[in-house]
């Protein structure tokens, strides 16, 4: 049976391709929604090759128009995207040659090897923008409950077990330091996207006598004195796949970011810990136990840190040991992308809603950290500040925690015998250690817990993220 020869590229072909090669080498079925970027290139492409004389004008206005009107049909619905045309980029062309004979002069000068490259990379400027206005809506969230709960103690953890109090704003501001962290390197991914390879062709540019500067201010490829960025060498412009890892890596390092403060909230919200009540909107029942109130959400985004790691990893899979340039094989870097994507938008969007609805217990977090072996180090520095060496200090809190254990006691509760048996260097103030409110007004410098300094950093933070 001989089927219908592909109306892009058949020409040299005397069949078409089999339906099932139609079927396995579509990829309209997830890169049609890089039709908004697509048809941007194509305008810029088409007004470049009008400037250079080789559309007319009227060639240029009818293909604008065309672009136009397939972007207001996909929009609302009514673009019919067919499998048979493989790609967005045929779909495109094709739609448009239904509305202007001019269509068939669009693709002088261009492959779509360096199409794809221009639509993706105007993608990850767009994703970038929107990840990190995502981003910034959480860390609102968190600064706004940091600052609600500056002073207020709870215990820090190391191993999991109870290691010295901090306050909530000290450990809400741990996890937004690292989300600031995630909107630098999502502003770095969009500096580095931010270079036009339009007009490297297949591999080897073009005859032609394009104008690439032209074309990249057109898209906005631009630096900070509105100067063109263009890619530099063509075959690197149409192999490279850097980008991809770059935004799938920095996906995957913020959802890692969102999984941990996940994990802390699920734990604070437990029976056992219960420092924290969880919002009944992003909570659900049990079918089976009445009782139950599960943090699904904080789950769900744990577990789909899972995807945003594999993504990146499918993408490192795919693109090791290809020889330059373009392979289909790259055709298979769009759905990791777009997953993760997806996925992180989402993801934020949920726990801004889940951090917003935190109720703390405060008595209970108190309670949990006002348990003077928290501060057992902090006898240790009392001893420092008597003279003794750091390691003798150590060793005879280690031997005070160890007779208090003995008895079942707590460690202030040692007679001043007992005390001053183990370390004479003691005076009759040491208890004075174990009032938590010492212990954080003592803690007021740089990148410590104490309230004032929280308060120094949440101040910081405003002046980054609310005022403008
Ligand atoms: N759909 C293709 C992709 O995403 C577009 C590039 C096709 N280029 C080619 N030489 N077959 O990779």
């Amino acid at each position: 049976m001989t089927e219908e020869k592909q109306v892009t590229w058949g020409g040299r072909f005397t069949e078409g391709p089999s339906e099932l090669m139609k079927w396995f080498g579509e990829s309209v079925s997830f890169d049609w929604r890089l039709a908004p970027f697509d048809v941007a290139g194509s305008k810029a492409h088409s007004a470049m090759l009008a400037k250079v004389g080789l559309l007319s004008e009227e060639e240029r206005a009818a293909i604008h128009a065309g672009l136009d009107e397939i972007m207001e049909e996909i929009d609302d619905g009514s673009f019919e995207w067919n499998a048979d045309l493989e790609d967005v980029h045929m779909n495109l062309e094709q739609a448009l040659l239904v509305k202007t004979p001019a269509a068939s002069k669009l693709h002088a000068g261009r492959s779509r090897n360096d199409q794809v490259a221009t639509d993706m990379r105007l993608f990850f400027k767009d994703a970038c923008v929107k990840l990190g206005e995502a981003l910034e809506v959480v860390m609102k969230a968190l600064l706004a409950q940091a600052k609600k709960h500056a002073a207020d103690p709870v215990p820090g953890y190391t191993h999991l077990q109870r290691a010295q109090p901090v306050t909530i704003g000290h450990h809400l501001l741990a996890h937004l330091e690292a989300f600031g962290r995630d909107r630098v390197r999502l502003g770095e991914t969009f500096d580095h996207a931010n270079v036009c390879p339009l007009g490297s062709g297949a591999i080897a540019g073009s005859t032609l006598p394009l104008d690439r500067e032209f074309v990249a201010r057109e898209l906005g490829f631009v630096d900070e004195n509105a100067e063109p960025r263009l890619t530099a060498n063509g075959m690197d412009a149409v192999a490279d796949r850097d980008l991809f890892l770059e935004f799938a890596g920095a996906c995957a390092t913020c959802g890692l970011h969102v999984s941990r403060l996940a994990e802390d909230l699920i734990l604070w919200n437990s029976t056992e810990f219960g420092f924290v009540e969880l919002p009944d909107a992003f909570t659900t029942g049990s079918s089976l136990m009445p009782q139950k109130k599960n943090p699904d959400a904080l789950e769900l985004l744990r577990g789909k840190t899972g995807r945003l790691v594999g993504n990146l990893q499918t993408l490192y899979v795919a693109v090791k040991g290809l020889p330059l340039t373009y392979n289909r094989d790259l055709q298979e870097d769009k759905p990791p992308v777009f997953d993760s994507y997806d996925h992180l938008g989402m993801g934020l969007a949920v726990l801004a809603g889940v951090i917003d609805g935190l109720a703390f217990n405060l008595d209970r977090c108190r309670e949990a950290a006002s348990d003077p072996l928290l501060l057992a180090t902090d006898l240790a520095d009392y001893l420092v500040e008597r003279g003794v060496p750091f390691r003798e200090a150590h060793h005879a809190v280690g031997e005070m925690v160890s007779v208090a254990e003995a008895e079942k006691a707590s460690l202030p509760d040692l007679t001043d015998e007992q005390a001053g048996s183990i370390c004479s260097e003691l005076g009759d103030d040491w208890r004075e250690v174990f009032d938590l409110e010492r212990a954080f007004s003592r803690r007021e410098k740089p990148g410590m817990p104490g309230a004032s300094e929280v308060l120094k950093q949440i101040d910081r933070w405003e002046r980054m993220l609310v005022q403008p």
